[in-house]
């Protein structure tokens, strides 16, 4: 995808996922050690951070995109539309969202939003996330009462 399609250049790209990485170091991981930031980009030009919170319970832990989400929510409303999400860890390791995640940012994004990841070997990767979940369950399921 090159930057006319996405309206991102490369060096907006890289500082988003630079602030990734960053927010990654404030990430609570103590359990698995797998830390994890996310940096959004909205559509008005804000950006927005978050990273994984894990719980003694394993099953209540927040994902880096989840916590992002909720953040940019309660700064910026309930208005918010993502351009282009950035995901980073600092384990070195190829990584692309959860499943779950996946559906969150789908709420907020559609298929052309930007999803910049790391690869093997910390490769600079880049999809969408009409790409990432091309069958979501979408609020019009919901028949007009989402
Ligand atoms: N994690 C994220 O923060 N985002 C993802 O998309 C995948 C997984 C976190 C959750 C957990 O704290 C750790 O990574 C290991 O799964």
């Amino acid at each position: 995808m090159d930057e006319l399609s996405t309206g991102l250049s490369p060096t907006e790209r890289t500082r988003l996922r630079e602030l990734a990485v960053k927010t990654a170091e404030h990430a609570y991981a103590p359990y698995s050690g797998f830390r994890v930031g996310a940096a959004l980009l909205l559509e008005d030009g804000a950006v927005v951070t978050g990273c994984n919170v894990e719980n003694c319970s394993y099953r209540l832990t927040s994902c880096a995109e989840q916590a992002a989400i909720a953040r940019a929510v309660a700064e910026r409303g309930p208005g918010i539309r993502l351009r282009a999400v950035a995901v980073a860890n600092l384990n070195g390791a190829a990584s692309m969202p959860c499943g779950a995640c996946r559906q969150t940012l789908t709420e907020f994004g559609d298929d052309a939003t930007l999803v910049l990841y790391p690869g093997e070997g910390g490769a600079a990767m880049e999809t969408t996330l009409g790409e990432l979940l091309p069958w979501a369950f979408r609020a019009e399921y919901l028949g007009g009462k989402g």
